[in-house]
């Protein structure tokens, strides 16, 4: 155990999996409690579990953020478990198959938004006060490289990553003088599930998606040490940045 996130609590949105496991896994290892937190509750339980067998502190709780009580239920739980919450990630997200307006569902367009934008306004929205009572916290929200530029993604989600990225500009704006800094990571293809399901099956994509400067996808680890970073006291000067982590993939 290092001890670079020593003291604090996190919470982990969507950490069941993926670039939020990591992320949560991270966060321990520097000697942070984590609430794992996912819509997937048996996956949320089996992460913190593995946490705790390494010698770390979590608790794995469900949430789906993309509903209000939910929300409110799991800043109850956190609240009462670790007793206060310094860093929360807001990392929960889904793709939208890259689907172009016109193809756009009322379904569609209510499911993603719903997830990546309004989940992390309202759980963002929630912890706030408790940042605010005790003299500070730290948002680290994951955008995406589909938050600065399209074709990254579809409509929606490209709609969803740039609202993540103005939330996170707004709430630095609003909050920053009270102690609170929010920063935004934009990842570009990270090897995980969610882009498995649009890989596996185009051979032609996924030569474009290796065809950046990295050549190459990048890996969970990799987004959980800037996450790391953003989450620790190292980054105090940081405030409002959207930092890209794509292999280069935006330099085109
Ligand atoms: N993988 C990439 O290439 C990539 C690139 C850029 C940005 N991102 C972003 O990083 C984040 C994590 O992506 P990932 O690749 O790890 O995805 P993933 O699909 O591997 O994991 C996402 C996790 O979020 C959980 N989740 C989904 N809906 C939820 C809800 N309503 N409430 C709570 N949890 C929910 C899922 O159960 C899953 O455990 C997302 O916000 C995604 O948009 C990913």
């Amino acid at each position: 155990m290092a001890n670079r996130l020593s003291n604090k609590i996190a919470v982990v949105t969507g950490s069941g999996k993926g670039i939020g496991r990591a992320i949560a896994e991270r966060f321990a290892s520097e000697g942070a409690r984590v609430v794992v937190c996912d819509i997937d509750a048996a996956a949320a339980i089996s992460v913190a579990e593995g946490i705790t067998a390494s010698g770390g502190v979590a608790a794995g709780l469900q949430v789906d953020v993309s509903d209000k009580r939910s929300v409110e239920a799991l800043v109850a739980a956190s609240l009462q478990k670790f007793g206060r919450v310094d860093i929360v990630c807001n990392n929960a997200g889904v793709l939208d198959d890259f689907t172009p307006l016109g193809d756009v569902s009322d379904e569609l367009w209510q499911r993603v938004i719903g997830i990546n934008l309004t989940g992390a306004f309202m759980i963002s929205r929630a912890f706030l006060p408790g940042m605010l009572g005790q003299g500070g916290g730290t948002f680290v929200n994951l955008a995406s490289m589909a938050g600065l530029v399209a074709q990254a993604g579809g409509l929606a989600y490209t709609v969803s990553k740039h609202g993540v990225i103005g939330l996170t500009k707004q709430v630095s704006a609003d909050y920053g003088p009270a102690g609170i800094r929010a920063n935004a990571i934009c990842p570009g293809a990270i090897e995980t599930d969610l882009s498995r399901s649009f890989l596996q099956n185009s051979p032609e994509v996924l030569a474009v998606v290796e065809s950046v400067p990295a050549g190459r996808q990048g890996r969970p680890a990799e987004i959980a040490d800037l996450a790391l970073y953003l989450a620790s006291d190292e980054s105090s000067f940081v405030h409002g940045a959207s930092m890209v982590i794509d292999g280069g993939w935006t330099i085109r």
